[in-house]
């Protein structure tokens, strides 16, 4: 399977000579990463006892819950081990991991993850809060709903309500009741990041745009339950500017908002300054680009804003 001409163009302008090294990418295997679920066991715990039968490496110092799993594993091996039926990991890949480190929510915080399901990014929150504070985990699926409630459940989670709404409407819907310290919108979209060769025969130019129009309403209608100072991480598994740039571009448009610079453990790039005649601000230089060929991951964009407050 070849990715479309139109994808393989828009790559070659967002990453020159280097769009090759991306699609090889797709065709190379995922590395097996996990992240240690520190609700029910501490990162040297459960490497004592994955040591007994995997190979493992913590590839970053200072994230020892995270642990690249280097043997070669069977099909199903990581999900059917009994470490993950207790809940002692999460199997995720690093990438993913970036947006709730962008977050970097508290024990006292009050958090909002608008986009939850399955729970990847909500059991990570969890997590860093010690099951303190409050989440709210949201999505509008069902069928997802589900399996992010098993997923917590598996995890220890006890800090979190499950909600589901259409964002926009939980939103108006809170408006005047609530605002949160922090939120979570990590959106539906084209997935060019994700490493599968489905990826090249669900890729189409239509839904770009589609997208895009959604996440500037989902971002429009989350800044308005965000305190003033409070702190929103936006991310996607797509790399398409219109997606991200595009979307954040809006949000400094139309909203009190600053980009706000972030230390992630993964190589990145950062934000680009214009695409296809339209220009984004300076700023986009603390967004993140996180791109497969740079650490071997899944496509990622990262970028966190504050809001200022007051009206404009
Ligand atoms: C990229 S996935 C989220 C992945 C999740 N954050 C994780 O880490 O496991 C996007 C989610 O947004 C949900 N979604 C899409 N549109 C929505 C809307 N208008 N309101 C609420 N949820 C929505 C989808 O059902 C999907 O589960």
């Amino acid at each position: 399977m070849q990715p479309k001409s139109q994808f393989q163009e828009r790559i070659k302008l967002l990453m020159g000579e280097e769009a090759e090294q991306y699609f090889e990418y797709f065709r190379k295997p995922l590395q097996n990463f996990i992240r240690c679920n520190t609700l029910k066991i501490s990162p040297e715990e459960l490497k004592k006892k994955l040591e007994k039968k995997w190979q493992i490496i913590q590839p970053y110092h200072e994230y020892p819950e995270i642990i690249l799993v280097k043997s070669g594993l069977m099909p199903g091996e990581l999900g059917k081990a009994v470490e993950h039926l207790m809940g002692y990991y999460y199997i995720q890949d690093v990438s993913s991991m970036m947006p709730p480190i962008a977050l970097d929510p508290t024990e006292t915080d009050f958090v909002l993850d608008i986009t939850a399901a399955p729970g990847s990014k909500t059991t990570q929150i969890a997590a860093r809060m010690k099951n303190s504070g409050l989440l709210i985990a949201n999505d509008i699926r069902i069928d997802r709903i589900n399996i992010l409630a098993s997923n917590m459940e598996r995890c220890g989670v006890t800090n979190t309500v499950i909600t589901r709404e259409d964002a926009v409407n939980l939103c108006r819907k809170l408006e005047k009741r609530m605002k949160f310290d922090k939120i979570l919108l990590d959106t539906s979209c084209s997935g060019e990041g994700i490493r599968d060769l489905k990826t090249f025969e669900i890729w189409n130019p239509n839904m770009i745009e589609k997208f895009s129009r959604q996440q500037k309403r989902l971002l429009a209608v989350v800044l308005s339950i965000l305190k003033d100072g409070g702190e929103l991480v936006y991310s996607t598994c797509t790399l398409t500017p219109e997606e991200n740039e595009s979307v954040i571009q809006f949000a400094l448009d139309n909203f009190n908002v600053k980009v706000e610079e972030i230390e992630l453990p993964l190589k990145s790039r950062e934000g680009i300054n214009e695409w296809r005649g339209e220009k984004f601000s300076s700023e986009m230089k603390e967004v993140h680009r996180i791109y497969p060929q740079d650490n071997n991951s899944e496509g990622f964009f990262v970028a966190k804003l504050r809001k200022i407050g007051g009206n404009r």
